[in-house]
């Protein structure tokens, strides 16, 4: 039987079955590598038009849809938000509405609410791409975080991966929970207590408040950003920033406890010499951190041509 992806929107890893997810990873892995090659463009998706509608900050992942969809042969549009009718204080619906009106195919989105993009679809006509909404969900790094993982491990199943840092309030962790779990990797989430979250407690994952425990035997290391941007810490986080990088912040002394062929991953921007020391994020023994934006690429590649081809 030939598959074809069952989904008209990407709106979290929960929804993907693992064949689909084992869909995406290997047209991605094809994408990565035209993505070296000097035809990086196709004409797939010719007379097609994608969106990016960012209510948040982004360099990596807008930048990143923009050029997947351009190497699909797409047309983009971006849309300064700042500069836009939402300035002069049109709600996200009648934005979505005013743009599905244009004919686009796809409209990615990023906003500062759990829920944001779901919100749209019963409305829109376009496929919705969630690119982070909120501390919900952020499926497309969750699928360039395992398809890095992947291409160093060359399996995602039974593996020890641990997530450490502001979880509470990270998409990027619970979006990766979800694809995890499907892979029966033994996850650990690693965080004082003032980053975490009581839903945590239910995603099958173990919890440590050790950073030195919690990496032990890792074969891949996730490091979240603290999201000062975000409410919901309910404390200073300043205060405790010196105490929080002694304990949480990964360098190399801390890596020894994980397997010697350990891979560390940052879904960036990284706050230098808090989750990370400078050393251990240039180096490349450990750090894939570029790697993960190269294959954000070739995800986004991926995803967008499923969902216009099923
Ligand atoms: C992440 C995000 O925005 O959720 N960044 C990203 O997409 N590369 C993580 C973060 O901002 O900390």
């Amino acid at each position: 039987m030939t598959y074809s992806f069952p989904h008209r929107h990407l709106l979290d890893t929960d929804i993907l079955s693992r064949t689909d997810v084992e869909a995406i990873l290997s047209l991605a892995a094809r994408y990565a590598l035209q993505n070296r090659s000097p035809e990086k463009k196709i004409d797939k998706f010719r007379g097609k038009t994608s969106v990016n509608l960012f209510f948040e900050n982004s360099t990596r992942t807008r930048t990143s849809f923009e050029i997947a969809a351009k190497r699909l042969g797409m047309d983009v549009v971006n849309i300064p938000v700042a500069y836009s009718s939402t300035a002069k204080g049109e709600t996200l619906l009648d934005t979505a509405l005013t743009l599905n009106a244009m004919q686009i195919d796809t409209l990615v989105i990023r906003h500062a609410e759990d829920g944001a993009p779901q919100s749209l679809i019963p409305h829109i006509d376009a496929h919705v791409i969630n690119a982070g909404d909120g501390k919900h969900a952020h499926p497309t790094q969750a699928l360039l975080d395992a398809l890095t993982i992947l291409r160093h491990k060359g399996k995602l199943d039974g593996l020890n991966v641990a997530i450490c840092g502001d979880v509470a309030r990270s998409r990027v962790a619970r979006s990766n929970i979800h694809l995890l779990n499907k892979f029966g990797a033994n996850i650990r989430v690693i965080a004082p207590e003032y980053f975490l979250s009581p839903d945590y407690k239910e995603m099958g994952v173990e919890l440590c408040d050790s950073l030195e425990k919690g990496i032990k035997d890792s074969d891949a290391v996730i490091m979240l950003r603290i999201q000062h941007e975000r409410e919901g810490l309910g404390c200073s986080f300043s205060e405790k920033a010196q105490d929080y990088i002694a304990a949480y912040g990964l360098d190399h002394a801390k890596m020894k406890a994980a397997k010697p062929d350990a891979i560390v991953l940052h879904p960036g921007p990284v706050n230098r010499g808090v989750e990370l020391t400078n050393e251990l994020a240039d180096d490349p023994h450990y750090s894939v951190i570029r790697e993960q934006v190269e294959m954000g690429v070739a995800v986004r590649m991926a995803v967008i041509d499923l969902l216009l081809s099923a």
